[in-house]
């Protein structure tokens, strides 16, 4: 309905007086394997990072509910009647209309959000903002919903009313992730399993600055090719197709559809020896293979991602590296021996920025909480 920009890093009080009924929190996550894999029913494994967004609410007397979004500086307010156009407010509309189907007499809310989780990059921000909402509203109305439905409402909200038809590794990892383990999901039957690194290894995260935005990029196009495929093959989805057993049929799939097939067999057969695998090496690896098939067979990837990929590789602290999320641009990931990562981090990025581009280390975050770069 309105939006206005008020003065920054405003609290709570400071925007609505008085105090939150109910906070919420959730962290983004980096996915160290299987991508585009999760929509495919496959499997997948992220892990969380460590920024969080935070969301306070309170319940109030009325019908318009208000969001405030510290970092963004804007103030967005809507009804069930009337959504919000913003996009960071129609992931928190979405999670109170989902919400509202699943039953639950959900209130005018006053909102507010903080997050350090970087934006636009492909590490969950949406995800991440869903599921501390509805974290929130779970505390506030002492809801029965465990942290499963609370990924299945996310999800819903951002598929109904964000227009992505992401999987639901993004939601799962934030609801039930921590930034110790991996976790490896079964996108068809939800099953998740913690994964422990290895110890000495660390996760480091480059932006390489080039803008991706889901719902304009290829990703909805990429899924319905997915889709196309496992209807040629016969199947349900992808994840029951194998990679040898079923080389032939795939084979026999018209372009590009043979290529996005194969990624996907592919990239599901590397996590599931991913999460069997005994050393860091084996695993950088099939980090390595997931990028080639990334690049080659899903075509999601950009020169600046291949060439900040490709520069992580080349060091011999690092075990493995590709992009990471949807690809299209954002972040790529690296596992590295934990001593280096600060170094390297540095050091890649400083050479990605002598050629005039634009980039951060996301992760680890730097100490004051902010990612190092420009
Ligand atoms: C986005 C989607 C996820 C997943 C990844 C690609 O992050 O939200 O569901 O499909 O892309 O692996």
């Amino acid at each position: 309905m309105t939006s206005q920009p008020p003065s920054k890093s405003k609290s709570f009080a400071d925007v609505f007086g008085g105090s939150a009924g109910a906070v919420g929190a959730a962290p983004g996550r980096v996915n160290l394997l299987g991508e585009h894999t999760d929509y495919n029913d496959g499997y997948v494994l992220p892990i969380a990072i460590p920024q969080q967004t935070h969301v306070a609410i309170r319940a109030i007397i009325g019908d318009t509910t208000t969001v405030y979004a510290a970092d963004l500086e804007r103030s967005v307010q809507f009804t069930f009647a009337s959504p919000p156009t913003e996009q960071f407010a129609t992931y928190i509309y979405g999670c109170l209309v989902e919400a509202r189907i699943e039953g639950i007499n959900v209130p005018a809310l006053d909102i507010h959000v903080a997050s350090d989780v970087p934006m636009g990059v492909g590490l969950s921000s949406s995800a991440a903002l869903e599921v501390a909402t509805l974290r929130a509203l779970r505390e506030l109305l002492d809801l029965p919903l465990d942290n499963v439905r609370i990924a299945q409402l996310a999800q819903r909200a951002e598929i109904n009313h964000a227009g992505v038809r992401c999987g639901i590794m993004d939601q799962m990892a934030s609801s039930l992730a921590d930034t110790t383990h991996a976790l490896f999901l079964d996108a068809r039957t939800l099953h998740v399993q913690l994964i422990d690194l290895w110890p000495g290894t660390a996760v480091l995260v480059l932006d390489s600055g080039v803008a991706r935005s889901l719902a304009t990029s290829g990703f909805n196009q990429r899924r319905a090719e997915c889709e196309q495929a496992a209807r040629m093959l016969g199947v349900a989805a992808l994840r029951d197709i194998d990679a040898d057993r079923d080389a032939a049929k795939i084979n026999a799939l018209p372009e590009p559809l043979r290529r996005r097939a194969r990624h996907v067999v592919t990239e599901n057969a590397r996590v599931l020896r991913a999460v069997k695998c005994g050393d860091p090496r084996e695993f950088g690896a099939l980090m390595n293979a997931s990028h080639v098939s990334l690049r080659d067979n899903f075509e999601v990837s950009v020169s600046q991602l291949d060439w900040l990929v490709t520069s992580l590789q080349a060091q011999p602290e690092v075990y493995g590296a590709r992009l990471t999320g949807a690809g299209f641009g954002g972040a790529c990931v690296a596992l590295c021996e934990s001593p280096a990562l600060t170094r390297i981090g540095e050091m890649v990025l400083s050479a990605y920025l002598a050629q005039g581009l634009r980039g951060r280390v996301l992760v680890p975050p730097d100490r004051a909480g902010q990612v190092l770069g420009c």
